[in-house]
């Protein structure tokens, strides 16, 4: 799956600066929505000496090759990371990255973890209610324990659930 930040996941960053932070070498953007991360540690186990929750920031930008950074970007699977090769990237070609959405939904069931859905797909809560969903995935919590019902918070790892 390709993790490149698409137009509309963009412009929403514009809009909600305060929830998104970016880390630029020039080359590469990487972008980092805090509230879409499961923590599948995906990032961390793949490329360590960029992506280190212990470190602040957390986000290594100069400590590998844009390639690599990519590639680690793109095993990223709820979305909280994403990346703009460069600016050029969105300007100069916009039609490229428009994408048809998707007619179906697709659901993957992460081992020891939530529910992603990705595609086309409307989420209602109990009572009929849509729920926004302001990006193109949303994992649902299967392990009971998130506090952001019925989105998953990444508590899933705290409790060492398993299924
Ligand atoms: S969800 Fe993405 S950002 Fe969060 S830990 Fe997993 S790979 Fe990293
Ligand atoms: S599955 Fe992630 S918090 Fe429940």
């Amino acid at each position: 799956m390709s993790n490149k930040v698409t137009k509309a996941e963009l412009s929403e960053f514009k809009k909600n600066k305060d929830t998104v932070k970016e880390f630029s070498n020039g080359e590469v953007t990487v972008y980092w929505k805090s509230d879409l991360c499961i923590h599948s540690a995906n990032c961390l186990i793949r490329l360590p000496e960029v992506f280190n929750s212990k470190k602040k920031p957390w986000v290594n930008i100069h400590a590998a090759n844009s390639k690599d950074i990519m590639k680690a970007v793109d095993t990223c699977p709820s979305r909280a990371l994403t990346y703009l090769k460069s600016t050029k990237f969105v300007t100069s070609k916009p039609r490229a990255t428009v994408k048809m959405k998707s007619k179906f939904a697709r659901v993957h069931i992460l081992k020891n973890g939530p529910a992603l859905i990705t595609g086309n797909f409307i989420v209602r809560d109990a009572d009929k209610k849509k729920i926004q969903i302001e990006n193109e995935v949303a994992a649902i919590c299967r392990c009971g324990a998130s506090k952001k019902k019925p989105f998953c918070d990444g508590s899933h790892q705290r409790i060492g659930f398993t299924d």
